[in-house]
């Protein structure tokens, strides 16, 4: 099916016909993981170029080795070793990666659309976010959905609880949106410091008792406290927020006997999750992280592939 969007930009370009086609794409690529040579021929002769202004593990490396199981040539470039340490601006180096024609640019930047604007001094290149400040990941919520998808054989009507640092989650955005087009049941919960006010007019509900609502949710998504974007810290410390908020094996006795546990990463154990829950038998942190290499073939393949091309 065609995106209608030349650019994964944000989880409001992708319609749920749009986003099931995506799985569909991703199915296909699961299995070359697991194969002694895990490499098809798919994107041979393309250039993908890992654009990352700020840190990060999972997902610089998952479109690294997702580039490169479609044989495309990949190339990273960090802020640090770029030459906007020099003093370049974005979209001068932009512009200058334009002048060896690759075929995608994936981008994450602090600022919030960052991409959106790199997006408009494109020509025939198409990009990816790859996180843009506390705005949207559009490539995790695809893989948390598929995820859930994995493990409850659906999504429609289930009940996911985000639970954290709603405020500068660009997680919790793009999941917001991914969840709601497929007929979810969405409940942010975290200190009212940490939720924005007018969240609600996304169509979800909003709790500042984790205790309290955990009975009732099928899916626990925790959410790091994002140190680099706070000011001013919003609660009195680390042990409080964690007391009230951290999900650890004592609250989660409260919880469905099915339920599972998310978190994107990176984790920090003992703050907003226990190493016992983290390594547990509920949590999918790490079919996160492996669905994400699948997901992100998928996505290079449909803006890249020959495919993209006889739709183009
Ligand atoms: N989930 C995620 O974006 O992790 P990284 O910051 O390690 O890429």
């Amino acid at each position: 099916m065609l995106l209608r969007s030349p650019h994964i930009l944000s989880m409001s370009d992708l319609n749920r016909e749009e986003i099931e086609s995506i799985f569909q794409t991703t199915d296909t690529f699961r299995e070359v993981g697991g194969r002694p040579i895990k490499k098809v021929p798919a994107l041979r002769g393309k250039t993908v170029i890992n654009l990352f202004f700020e840190n990060s593990t999972r997902t610089r490396t998952s479109f690294e080795i997702a580039g490169k199981r479609l044989s495309a040539d990949v190339i990273n470039i960090s802020k640090s070793s770029s030459s906007v340490s020099k003093g370049e601006s974005l979209l001068d180096t932009v512009k200058n990666l334009m002048a060896m024609s690759p075929d995608i640019l994936v981008v994450r930047h602090p600022a919030a659309g960052a991409p959106q604007a790199v997006a408009r001094v494109l020509d025939k290149t198409r990009i990816i976010n790859a996180g843009d400040g506390a705005h949207e990941h559009p490539t995790q919520a695809l893989l948390d959905l598929l995820t859930i998808r994995d493990h409850k054989k659906k999504i429609e009507g289930l009940h996911v609880g985000i639970v954290g640092d709603i405020a500068h989650s660009r997680v919790a955005r793009s999941n917001i949106g991914g969840l709601k087009t497929f007929g979810a049941k969405v409940t942010v919960i975290g200190p009212k410091s940490m939720i924005p006010s007018g969240i609600a007019g996304l169509g979800v509900g909003v709790s500042y008792d984790l205790a309290e609502v955990i009975p009732e949710l099928d899916v626990i998504m925790m959410l790091r406290i994002q140190s680099e974007r706070l000011g001013l810290r919003p609660f009195p410390s680390l042990r409080e927020y964690s007391r009230a908020y951290g999900l650890n094996l004592p609250i989660l006795q409260r919880a469905k006997p099915d339920v599972v546990i998310m978190h994107p990463g990176p984790v920090n154990r003992g703050v907003e999750i226990s190493p016992e829950v983290a390594d547990g038998p509920f949590s999918l942190i790490l079919d996160q992280v492996k669905n994400g290499v699948a997901v992100r073939m998928a996505l290079l393949y449909l803006l890249a592939g020959e495919f993209a091309e006889s739709e183009a």
